[in-house]
């Protein structure tokens, strides 16, 4: 699939079907984030790939923003200690949570080209998070990214138009598109 294609197609999913994720696409998707870029390369994430029933539902419960049951999720963490050695205070606190999103935006992105829905999820205790999948100190929960194949099309959502978020060389100077 195009990469275009699937920026443009992509949707948040909130209803899977229970059919399994073969080991092989999961690695696929995990490949998408492994290969993000990150500030200064540092790298900083840790996927916990999560797909015990038990403890998925258990996430569940303690994440608000995790909507419908699916068969997979990714908690995407990041290495705060690590972040911090490398790259300071600007590594740990802004970093790092950049990274995580990158990461996460290439794995959204190859789901999707392996014909599977995903959701993130921020809406979650992470006091909980960590306690069910025994996260240690210094590793914080920034992501969960909930997978599973798409039982729904969602309505397409609002985007505002390239001209409302766009500026031409000076903040306030409109940009006007040439293309259709
Ligand atoms: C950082 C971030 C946090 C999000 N958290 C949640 C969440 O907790 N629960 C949820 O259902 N969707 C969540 N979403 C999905 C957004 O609601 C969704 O991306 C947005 O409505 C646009 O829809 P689309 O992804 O289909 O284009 C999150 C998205 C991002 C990028």
């Amino acid at each position: 699939m195009e990469v275009l294609e699937a920026i443009r197609g992509r949707r948040s999913i909130r209803k899977y079907k229970p059919q399994p994720i073969p080991d092989e696409v999961v690695e696929k998707i995990l490949e998408a984030g492994r290969w993000a870029p990150s500030g200064g390369n540092i790298q900083p994430w840790i996927f916990i790939v999560v797909r015990d029933r038990a403890t998925l539902e258990m996430i569940r419960k303690v994440s608000p923003g995790y909507l419908g049951t699916a068969p997979l999720a990714i908690v995407v963490c990041s290495d705060k200690q690590r972040a911090f050695q490398v790259g300071g205070r600007l590594g740990r606190d802004y970093m790092t949570i950049a990274d995580c999103a990158m990461a996460v935006q290439n794995m959204l992105l190859a789901a999707y080209a392996l014909g599977l829905g995903t959701c993130v999820v921020k809406s979650f205790s992470p006091i909980a998070v960590r306690e069910i999948l025994e996260i240690p100190d210094g590793i914080e929960p920034e992501l969960i990214v909930v997978v599973g194949y798409p039982d729904e099309r969602p309505v397409v959502p609002h985007r505002f138009s390239i001209e409302e978020i766009t500026y031409l060389d000076k903040y306030g100077n409109k940009f006007v598109r040439k293309g259709p």
